[in-house]
């Protein structure tokens, strides 16, 4: 995600992660890598993790889920060593430094708004409301780069179905935790916090929304959005809000952080599409994480099962 006017903008903050990783793997893997490089293939991150991999408390009974795809799992390493997390830095490399003692315990979700049960929610409450499932989703940065995870969760809409809203909750608006003390980034101006995303209702309520607390096996690194987010895989990734604190359901569309800041750039729907570019770079290709060679991106970045939440809408205008 990038802040300020384009001006302002450095161009580290546009490089792609995969470039980080191939100019250090280039670096340091140049006499191995010599031949994956003509014929193309996928190089290799050589660069020292922070975080070592499967280091997050399994998760038990996990039930494998349809809506995972076959294609290549990216690097625990990398998923959890990059990230977007401006609450703890607007550098990619210090999230997981800098969120490693995060305290995820005691944590509460506040479910209020236009819905019959409101309520003060228990996160490992919260994490026992449906059998957990394993989804291999592709995620896309509107950044340009793409990650595949083995997310842990269960369809928003368990939760949702439980809270019970009412007719009048066209909207469902998520809060990140706004805790300066804990959260570096939050102690500057970069955005207005705490950092808000939304979904339509029924956006929110499709099976393929996912209310996550784990990935690749056991619960969610800090750095990644622990100890509860959301993935929307159709969306670009800014859709999915990390540690979430409060989830609520509104009539009117929710003001997200993004929008709020760039409204020119960033979208309410924010639907991955190869069709609309950002005002300051295509969206046509995305370059996976550890991969060298860019891939087309795919409209809802291939979840096509979503195509009619949208029939009728001009996605250009609804960006
Ligand atoms: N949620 C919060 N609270 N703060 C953030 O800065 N960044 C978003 C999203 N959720 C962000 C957030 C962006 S831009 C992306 S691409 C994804 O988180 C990255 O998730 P990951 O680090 O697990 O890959």
């Amino acid at each position: 995600m990038l802040i300020g006017k384009p001006a302002e903008i450095p161009s580290s903050e546009i490089t792609p992660k995969a470039t980080y990783l191939n100019r250090r793997n280039f670096i340091a893997g140049a006499a191995t890598a010599g031949a994956a490089a003509l014929t193309g293939a996928a190089f290799r991150d050589f660069a020292e993790p922070t975080v070592t991999a499967q280091a997050n408390p399994k998760i038990e009974g996990l039930r494998k889920s349809p809506f995972s795809t076959t294609e290549t799992e990216t690097p625990y390493k990398d998923v959890t060593n990059y990230n977007n997390f401006y609450e703890f830095s607007t550098d990619k490399y210090e999230p997981a430094e800098a969120a490693k003692n995060f305290k995820t315990r005691p944590w509460t979700v506040t479910i209020d708004g236009d819905v019959k049960k409101k309520q003060v929610l228990d996160v490992d409450a919260i994490m026992k409301m449906a059998p957990p499932e394993e989804r291999i989703y592709r995620h896309r940065c509107v950044e340009g780069w793409s990650i595949v995870v083995p997310w842990i969760g269960f369809s928003l809409s368990e939760l949702i179905k439980r809270a019970d809203p009412l007719p009048k909750a066209k909207f469902v608006e998520f809060t990140t935790l706004y805790d300066p003390k804990q959260m570096p980034g939050q102690r500057v101006n970069v955005l207005k916090w705490p950092y808000v995303e939304g979904l339509r209702m029924d956006e929110a309520m499709h099976p393929l929304a996912l209310l996550c607390f784990g990935m690749y096996g056991g619960v969610l690194p800090n750095q990644d959005g622990a100890p509860l987010r959301v993935v929307i895989p159709w969306k670009y990734g800014f859709k999915s809000a990390k540690s979430i604190v409060r989830i609520r359901f509104t009539g009117s569309q929710p003001l997200n952080t993004w929008q709020e800041s760039a409204p020119n750039e960033y979208g309410f729907y924010s639907n991955v599409n190869p069709n609309v570019d950002h005002p300051r770079w295509s969206q046509a290709k995305e370059r996976r994480l550890g991969e060298f060679i860019k891939r087309p991106t795919l409209m809802f970045n291939g979840y096509d099962q979503v195509a009619s939440l949208y029939s009728g809408m001009d996605l250009k205008k609804n960006f």
